[in-house]
């Protein structure tokens, strides 16, 4: 078979698998009845590919983190299926399902979640340790060195900027090397310089160690650093940029937003409309 994606990548190291490494099959989720009817995702398929960095974007309440927390098994849908390295979500106990987002999921939230009383160092660790897995001291230590950690590990949370928290909650995330990392406005609440190193360790960690990358975010140039940029408007599928930059995210995030309406919580009722697929660059 041959490709016929119309990407342009230099298939960067070995790790070019192609079996997706989640895989979401006509998600629905609704909350509410009546008048009070959200619908925060709306018969949504999308496969996320493995060893790449996909981005998710789209208006306010569009269903970004609703989509993110069942790609990463922390939420069910009402229908549809969820399928990560192969394994479907909807066949699982709750504690088998514990045991494989604890062993293939790392995450990294707005709100660093880091454990106050611990120092960077073991909240680090904590979740290998918690999954009974040794950590590999050389990745340990070289994600410690790229983030500019070293100097800090012996504090606590509260001792450290919002940018080394960040940065803690991403070497966390990364150090037990889970098949997928999944991001919700990762560089949300941080400066640019911040929200810049953030980007850096996440586009590296895929270009360098193959790992898996989906990250939620508003920002058109945070997005562009992905290799797939997934627009979601009323909890469907918008558009998609491949080999995204910053002024064609702008554009495509305008113009879905345009077609939606409000860019305010509170989306569709019943998901009606359109779904203008917008390949960048949509001139105007
Ligand atoms: N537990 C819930 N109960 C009721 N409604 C919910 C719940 N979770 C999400 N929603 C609604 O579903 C819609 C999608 O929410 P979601 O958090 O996925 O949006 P989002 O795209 O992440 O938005 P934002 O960019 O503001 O973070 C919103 O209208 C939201 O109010
Ligand atoms: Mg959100």
């Amino acid at each position: 078979m041959n490709s016929s994606h119309a990407d342009s990548h230099p298939s960067s190291g070995p790790a070019t698998a192609p079996a997706p490494a989640i895989r979401a099959i006509g998600l629905r989720k609704t909350y509410g009845d009546g008048d009070a009817m959200v619908r925060p995702l709306d018969d949504l398929s999308l496969d996320i590919e493995a060893g790449r960095f996909t981005a998710i974007m789209g208006p306010s309440g569009s269903g970004k983190s609703t989509l993110l927390n069942m790609l990463a098994g922390l939420d069910t849908p009402d229908s549809g299926e969820v399928i990560i390295g192969g394994t479907a979500l909807s066949g699982l106990s709750d504690r088998k399902l514990t045991a494989l987002r604890r062993d293939r999921i790392g995450f990294v939230f707005q709100s660093f979640n880091l454990v106050p009383a611990m120092d960077a160092e073991e909240n680090i660790l904590l979740p290998s340790q918690l999954a009974g897995k040794k950590t590999d001291r050389r990745v340990f230590r070289r994600m410690v060195d790229l983030l500019g950690l070293s100097e800090r590990l012996h504090h606590r949370p509260h001792e450290l900027s919002g940018g080394q928290q960040q940065r803690v909650a991403v070497a966390r995330a990364l150090v037990s090397q889970p098949d997928v990392i999944v991001a919700d406005e990762p560089t949300g609440n941080l400066d640019s310089n911040s929200g810049e190193e953030v980007l850096s360790i996440l586009r590296s960690s895929v270009d360098e160690l193959g790992q898996t990358v989906v990250m939620v975010t508003h920002d058109p140039r945070a997005a562009a650093r992905a290799d797939r940029v997934v627009l979601l408007a009323d909890g469907r599928l918008a558009g998609e940029l491949i080999d995204p930059d910053p002024e064609s995210v702008a554009t495509a995030l305008m113009n879905v937003t345009a077609t939606t309406g409000a860019a305010a919580a509170g989306t569709s009722r019943a998901g009606a409309s359109h779904s203008g697929v917008s390949h960048a660059g949509g001139g105007r």
